[in-house]
Order: C-alpha cells, then structure tokens, then sequence
C-alpha cells in the first residue's frame, strides 16, 4: 500500500516537472528557438549570452572553467538554473551563474535548457596534453575507468555507472551526461560535492545552512547522492576520473531519453 502511494506521487511529481510549457517544433520542456536568442545574445542588461562562456557549440572552455552545455539532459540543465536563482547552488568559478539564473524567468530557463538539448557538438573531450603543458595535474584515464566502472571498494567509492551509465552518458533526466564533460569543470565540481560531505554530510539542508556554506562546497545533489560517492575520493582518483570521463565517448549518439519522454 505503502509502495504504491509513493509510486503515485513520484509519477504526479515527474509529470509536473516536464510538463511543457510551450511546445516548439522540437519536443521539449521549452522553446528552442527563444532559448536560441537568449544563447547567443543573451537577454536585457543582466543576462549576458551565454555562448560567451560556454562558447557557440555549447562545448565550454577549460581556461574559464566551464562545462559543457550541448546535449546536456535538459531536465538537468533546468534544476541548475534553477537552483543557481534559488541560492540552492554557488558558482564560484565566475560569480555570474547566481545573478544570471535570477534573471531568467521560469520559462526562460526551460527555453534555454532545450536549445542546448538541441546542440549535437560532437563529444571531443579536453585536450589533456596541453592542460599538462599548461601545469596543470592530469590523472590517469586508465585508473579513472576502472573506478568509473567498478567504483574502488577499498576505500569505500561507488560506480560511476551505476548512476550515470556506460562511459557516463547519463541516465534519465537526473543523472546528468558526465562522459565527454571538460577536465577542470569536473575536477572542480568533485571536488566541491567532496568540500561540501566534509561540512555537512549528506543531509538536506535548510536555509539557513545554504547561506552559510563556503565557497567551493556543492550542496543541491538530491538526497546528498553526489555527496555520498565524493567523500571517499581523494585527489588522485578525482584526477584519474576526470581524465577518463572527459575522453569517454557514449557509444550510442548523445543521451538516452527515458523511455517515457521518448
Ligand atoms: C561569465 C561566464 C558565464 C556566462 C555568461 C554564463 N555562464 Fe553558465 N557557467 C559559468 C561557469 C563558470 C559555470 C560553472 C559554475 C560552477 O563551477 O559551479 C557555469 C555553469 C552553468 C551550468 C551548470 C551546468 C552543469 O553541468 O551543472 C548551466 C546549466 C549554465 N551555466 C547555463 C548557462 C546559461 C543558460 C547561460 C546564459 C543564460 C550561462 N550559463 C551564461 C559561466 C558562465
Ligand atoms: C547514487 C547515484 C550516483 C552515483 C553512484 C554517482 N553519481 Fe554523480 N551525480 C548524481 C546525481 C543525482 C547528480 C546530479 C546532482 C544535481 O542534481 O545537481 C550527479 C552529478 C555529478 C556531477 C556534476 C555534473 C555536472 O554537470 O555538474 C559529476 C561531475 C558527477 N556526478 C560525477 C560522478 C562520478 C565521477 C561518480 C563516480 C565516482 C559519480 N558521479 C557517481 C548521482 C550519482
């Protein structure tokens, strides 16, 4: 009994939260093409075009730290937004996510978070040779696969593929694409989930708490999932994951959808 009231109001929850708005030519949470503008001009005086930063293709750039945005699950993409306007995450690599995410209206968010579903920039990965070149520490992709798919039980780190699935492609609308993501964006991003289960474990914040966190401690992980897997890891695995999630190509083109969006 218990089990199925659960499973109806995830499924009443999950409705609602694709629910679209504004049905463009491609099916979506929003309209690509409004979300196309606000990408490349960005919007009024507080919203800069985004492809400043994460680039027209949507690829990001390791020299400022960004991820990339193309093909990214647009469910995904919308909860950062989101969560950057709300507070709930701090972009600390530029100081411009949280500003930015509280200009977008609700319906620009999901604009813009299709459009970039819609980007199929080929998935290229960081160029490791010149970030060693560059200084900075490059891990070992071939330890970073085993732990992507085995996890490394010795010291309590789960597989990465049990949640974002094979090469990190990701796995339904949660569980964002991490194979293919840049270098230094995942560094920092494992690195802040693993800062903030040293602060706060994996519980559920309230207000107060987001507002105190630090610099550099990533808290909107649902469940504290993210938090869980990160604290375990030490610096030379996160080294070793990046390297071999940013090289890992999904087999299949770009991400699967869940069944019941397709
Ligand atoms: C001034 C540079 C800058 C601009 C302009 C910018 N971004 Fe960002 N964005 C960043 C940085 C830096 C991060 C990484 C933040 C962090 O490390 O937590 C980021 C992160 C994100 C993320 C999180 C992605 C993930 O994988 O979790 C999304 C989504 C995003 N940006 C969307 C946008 C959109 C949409 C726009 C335009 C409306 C935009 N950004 C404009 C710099 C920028
Ligand atoms: C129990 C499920 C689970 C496991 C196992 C897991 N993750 Fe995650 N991961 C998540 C969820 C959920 C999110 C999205 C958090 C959010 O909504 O902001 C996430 C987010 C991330 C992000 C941020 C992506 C972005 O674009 O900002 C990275 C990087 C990441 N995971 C890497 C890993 C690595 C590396 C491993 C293995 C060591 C791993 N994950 C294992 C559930 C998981």
């Amino acid at each position: 009994m218990k089990r199925i009231i659960i499973t109806t109001s995830f499924v009443a929850i999950a409705a609602c939260f694709v629910a679209p708005a504004t049905v463009s030519a491609e099916e979506g949470l929003g309209n690509v093409d409004r979300g196309r503008v606000i990408y490349q001009f960005g919007k009024g005086d507080d919203v800069p075009a985004c492809q400043g930063c994460h680039a027209a293709d949507g690829l990001g750039d390791d020299n400022v730290g960004t991820p990339r945005l193309a093909y990214q699950i647009d469910t995904y993409v919308l909860k950062q937004l989101a969560d950057f306007a709300s507070g709930a995450r701090t972009d600390d690599t530029m100081y411009q996510m949280n500003d930015i995410g509280k200009a977008l209206s609700e319906q620009d968010m999901k604009d813009v978070a299709s459009y970039v579903h819609t980007l199929k920039t080929p998935y290229i990965g960081s160029n490791l040779d010149q970030l060693r070149r560059d200084g900075a520490e490059v891990g070992d992709p071939a330890k970073g696969k085993m732990i992507a798919e085995y996890g490394a039980p010795d010291h309590g780190v789960p597989a990465c593929e049990s949640c974002h699935g094979f090469h990190g492609r990701s796995a339904g609308r949660m569980y964002p694409a991490v194979g293919g993501q840049n270098y230094v964006y995942l560094q920092h991003e494992l690195t802040s989930f693993r800062n903030a289960a040293n602060e706060f474990g994996s519980k559920t914040l309230t207000a107060e708490e987001i507002a105190s966190k630090a610099d550099n401690a990533r808290t909107n992980d649902y469940m504290g999932q993210m938090r869980a897997v990160a604290k375990n890891l030490t610096d030379e695995d996160i080294q070793n994951l990046a390297a071999f999630l940013t090289l890992a190509k999904p087999t299949t083109p770009g991400n699967p959808r869940s069944p019941s969006r397709d």
